[in-house]
Parts: structure tokens; sequence; C-alpha cells
């Protein structure tokens, strides 16, 4: 077994051992890709403030998240299809989240169950919902959210209509997958996922199939949103589905700081600057980028986390010392999974925690709380060069 220091090392491990058609999926952006890109690579443009001769003794990492104490400013975002990753990988994700003390999201198109992922686990997770067009099963899964306990909803508003990821569409990406020769060729050599997949009955999108009337192929992502998702979600409808829930709401997708003022007089708890991890408007800014400008727009109105390009503990800290409550890793916690099920999941979070305490300590910090913007070196254009 390598030795596994860093996101990257699971990524490796991760791209060998999960089929093609899932890999691909999980590492696209939509059309040219250039956003998915920067959201990684504007990362590194902000530079850290090196503090000697502090006391370093004491830290903790620990803060909160829209009212949930957690362990560090880190969620698992909502990730579609993550039990296509790994056998029961839903389970094992939100697993590994509970153990470590951060918050599970747990997508509409996941294949593990709300009820699945309720059962297996304690502390309630957090639910995303896509909104439909058929009420009857949006008021139907929102029950079925809070029956499982769920105590928080992240509206997603960034995907009513799916960006083009070219790859999904050669792979004839489908859960479970299409038996055709190219992926039963690739399977033969996924051994450790196929053992896995035969030892679990959860192969298909577990909140859908057998609840939603009327879908001509219940196991394809891209028919499912075509048909399903509403278009006319608007400001209007979001404060309805957010008064049917009567709950915490986290609206996430924001990406501009209109749409974010907007979005703090809702009343949600928090919102997500995120572009979808480049999946939907490609050539929309990163979402660091973003970042300060939204939180300029909406001071103290309402918190403000972050996805996007997160791969390391550095990222977290550059995301927090800039303003960001929290942070959301996707892909990262994916890799894990993909590489080695829930003990993957796990080592995906220690990574990023033992960097961010580390890196957090050489700059002169105890507390997260106390990063701020003076703990960075900003480039002078950083946000203004496409004002
Ligand atoms: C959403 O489910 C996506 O594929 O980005």
């Amino acid at each position: 077994m390598p030795v596994i220091t860093s996101i990257d090392d699971l990524h490796r491990l991760y791209a060998r051992r999960a089929p093609k058609m899932f890999y691909d999926y999980t590492e696209s952006g939509s059309w040219t890709e250039q956003t998915f890109r920067d959201n990684i690579s504007d990362f590194s443009e902000i530079r850290l403030r090196q503090k000697v001769a502090v006391d370093m003794s004491g830290r903790s990492t620990a803060t909160t998240m829209a009212g949930r104490e957690v362990s560090m400013p880190v969620a698992l975002a909502p990730v579609g299809l993550t039990g296509m990753q790994h056998a029961d990988g839903e389970i094992k994700a939100a697993r590994a989240a509970e153990k470590f003390g951060v918050p599970f999201t747990l997508s509409t198109m996941s294949i593990c169950s709300i009820e699945d992922v309720a059962e297996h686990t304690d502390t309630p997770f957090w639910f995303q919902l896509y909104v439909m067009k058929d009420e009857d099963f949006l008021r139907d899964i929102l029950r079925r959210a809070k029956d499982a306990g769920c105590d928080t909803l992240v509206l997603t508003l960034d995907l009513q209509i799916l960006g083009q990821r070219h790859k999904d569409l050669k792979n004839g990406l489908s859960a479970p997958p299409k038996l055709t020769i190219p992926t039963m060729l690739d399977l033969a050599t996924k051994w450790r996922w196929g053992l896995g997949m035969l030892g679990t009955k959860r192969r298909k999108f577990g909140n859908i199939v057998g609840h939603a009337k009327g879908v001509s192929d219940t196991s394809s992502l891209m028919s499912w949103t075509a048909e399903q998702f509403d278009p006319q979600l608007d400001w209007k409808k979001v404060e309805r589905i957010m008064d049917m829930w009567d709950g915490k709401v986290i609206l996430k997708g924001v990406l501009d700081p209109e749409d974010a003022k907007m979005a703090a007089k809702t009343g949600a708890a928090a919102i997500i600057v995120s572009n979808h991890g480049g999946r939907q408007l490609d050539g929309a800014l990163s979402s660091i980028r973003m970042l300060q400008p939204i939180l300029d727009a909406v001071g103290d109105d309402v918190e403000v986390h972050m996805d996007g390009g997160i791969r390391s503990g550095q990222d977290v800290l550059k995301a927090v010392a800039m303003g960001a409550r929290g942070t959301y890793i996707g892909r990262a916690f994916v890799y894990g999974l993909g590489a080695m099920g829930e003990a993957g999941v796990t080592r995906a979070l220690e990574v990023i925690h033992k960097e961010l305490d580390t890196s957090m300590a050489l700059c002169g910090e105890r507390q997260i709380a106390d990063m701020g913007r003076d703990n960075l070196l900003i480039p002078h254009d950083f946000t203004g060069r496409w004002a």
C-alpha cells in the first residue's frame, strides 16, 4: 500500500481503481473545463504570510458552519452517483464524516437513499435538493429527509439544466453502467470495484427509483435532469421551497454579488459561493476569486461558505482567512472513497486537517477563527481584472 501524504496520492489510486466512466464523471468540467481548472489554479495565486516566535500550543481548527459544530471548517459536498465510485459510497463517506466531526451532505442524485444513510449513521446529515417540476415528488422527498432526521436543506440554485460534460456523453454515463464492450473491457481491470458492487444491492439512484413517476430512464442523470428539473425556478419558488422545508436552509451555487444579496434576503442560514465545481457555466470565474466581492456585498447579513478547487488544507485556510466561514470538498473526498472506501475518505480528511492545522500555526495563529485577511498576500488585481 503506498504511503498517502496528499490528496494527489488518493487521486492517483482512485484513477487506477474506479471504472473509467465514473472517474471521468468526477474529473470533468463543462465544455473547455476552464472554470474547473481555474478553481484549482487560482488558489495558488494567493500566498500566506509567515509569522515566527508566536506561541503555537493549544491550537484548534474547530468552528461552526450554519450553527453546526465542526472539527474543521470543511463539509462533504453533495456529489451525485457517489455510490458508483465505491459500493455503498454515500454510507461510507457519511460514516467517515461523522467520525471526523464534519457534516456530510447527501445529493438528491445519490445511489444510497436518504433512508439508507440515516440507518447507518447517528448524526443528522444535510440533504441537498434539486428542484423538480413534480410537486408531489418534491414534497415527498422533503418529508423523507425530515423523517430521516436531516436538520439542514442545501438547496442547489445553479443546476436547473445540465452544463455539457463531453466525456459523460461519450462514455454513455449511467447508474448502473450499461454493459457495452468498452465498459466491460474496462470493468475487467477494476476487480475491487466489481466485487464491492456484487456485494451490495445499492446500484441505482436510491432517492428516485421507486419514488418518482413518469421517468423514461431512471439510470440516466442526463435524461432525469432534462425531464424533471424545474427550469422555472426563481427567487419566489426558492422562498416557497424554504417554507415547505420549514427549517435551516443553505443556498448553494451563488457566484455573483447581486445574486448573493438576493440570497441573503431569504433568511437562509448560509450561502455557498460555488460554480458547481466548474461543471455548469464554463467561463465563469473561480469560486475563490468571487469570494471577496460576495463577502463585501453581503456583509454580516448571511454566513458565507465556498466550494470549488479545494484539494488541500492550505486551500481551506486561504478561503477561511479571506472570510468564508466554511468550505466544502467534493472531488477530494471522492478520490479517497474510490481509492480506499471509508478509510480513504477518512484519510482525505486527515490530510486536509493536518495541512490546515500546521499551516495555521506557521501563519502564527492558534484558532481558526483568528485567521483573517492579514494572514494573506493577495495580488492587487485578484478580483478586479475582469471588472
Ligand atoms: C450534478 O449532479 C453534477 O453532475 O454536477
